[in-house]
């Protein structure tokens, strides 16, 4: 069985303290639901708590008042080679997000972009390797990808999002093992068309195929650091499947934050430095 080598990363969250569902731009939202803000804010803890845990870096941003979705941090921008391409979003009601995570970076001495094109940071822009997968479908312009493209100097592949429910690529697709030499993803193919899922297994010939079950759980919004994964507790075959291929997968529940359709990745910002 092939052996795991965790990374050190350096992380950007937000604790949810003004988490709510007060709004419904994706399927998992209802605003006649319940929310438990305490409940959320217990879950993240617990997320927040297992990254220090495994010796990693985690950078707080200050949560704003009536911006609810901003716990879903990965959202906020996307940084490759220490470079910060801000996030713009679709919706109105997440549109000051973006400033105020560009700043965030800004203050903290990071080369910033102003996007021109819409897109959802890292819920759509993935880095495996040395290649950014980049989403588009339901909320990132299919135009950002070049111009993350032109940004970074890297080889930005599109993929085509179908599926309501996986709106974004972070709840489709999960990278396990960003090392270049032999990158891993998981993905699930009924969130793809047709030319992306080809793409996807001509790319990924060894990719971990996510069930139903694994995608309903949003089991595929997983963090991976090489070796520990965090993953959604009712992912499950997921969980099987990572151990058969020498990860070790840690089931974190973020069900209250499932309300706002997000998981643990959802919450998880990857900041990578210069290389
Ligand atoms: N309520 C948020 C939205 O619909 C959830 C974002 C989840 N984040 C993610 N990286 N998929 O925009």
């Amino acid at each position: 069985m092939t052996t795991r080598t965790a990374t050190p990363r350096r992380y950007l969250m937000c604790r949810p303290e003004h988490y709510t569902v007060s709004y419904e731009i994706n399927p998992w939202m209802d605003v006649t639901r319940y929310t438990d803000r305490d409940l959320a804010l217990q879950q993240w803890e617990v997320l927040y708590r297992t990254y220090l845990d495994w010796g990693h870096t985690v950078d707080l941003i200050d949560p704003v008042p009536g911006l609810p979705d901003m716990v879903y941090a990965a959202n906020g921008a996307t940084v490759v080679d220490g470079v910060v391409y801000s996030a713009r979003f679709r919706y109105a009601e997440r549109a000051p997000e973006g400033p105020a995570y560009q700043k965030w970076f800004a203050d903290h001495g990071f080369v910033t972009h102003t996007a021109a094109e819409i897109n959802e940071g890292e819920g759509d822009i993935l880095m495996v390797g040395d290649v950014l997968l980049a989403g588009s479908g339901f909320r990132t312009d299919r135009a950002s990808h070049r111009e993350l493209a032109d940004l970074t100097g890297r080889e930005v592949v599109s993929l085509e999002l179908v599926n309501g429910h996986y709106y974004h690529l972070d709840t489709a697709l999960a990278v396990l093992d960003s090392d270049p030499a032999h990158p891993l993803i998981a993905y699930y193919p009924g969130g793809f068309s047709e030319e992306s899922q080809r793409v996807l297994a001509e790319r990924y010939p060894d990719a971990i195929i996510a069930t139903d079950r694994d995608a309903e759980a949003l089991g595929l919004n997983a963090v991976s650091d090489g070796r520990r994964v965090v993953v959604a507790p009712g992912a499950t075959d997921l969980a099987v499947e990572l151990r058969n291929r020498g990860f070790e997968p840690h089931a974190v529940d973020t069900s209250e934050l499932l309300k706002g359709g997000g998981g643990a990745k959802c919450c998880t910002l990857e900041i990578r430095e210069v290389r």
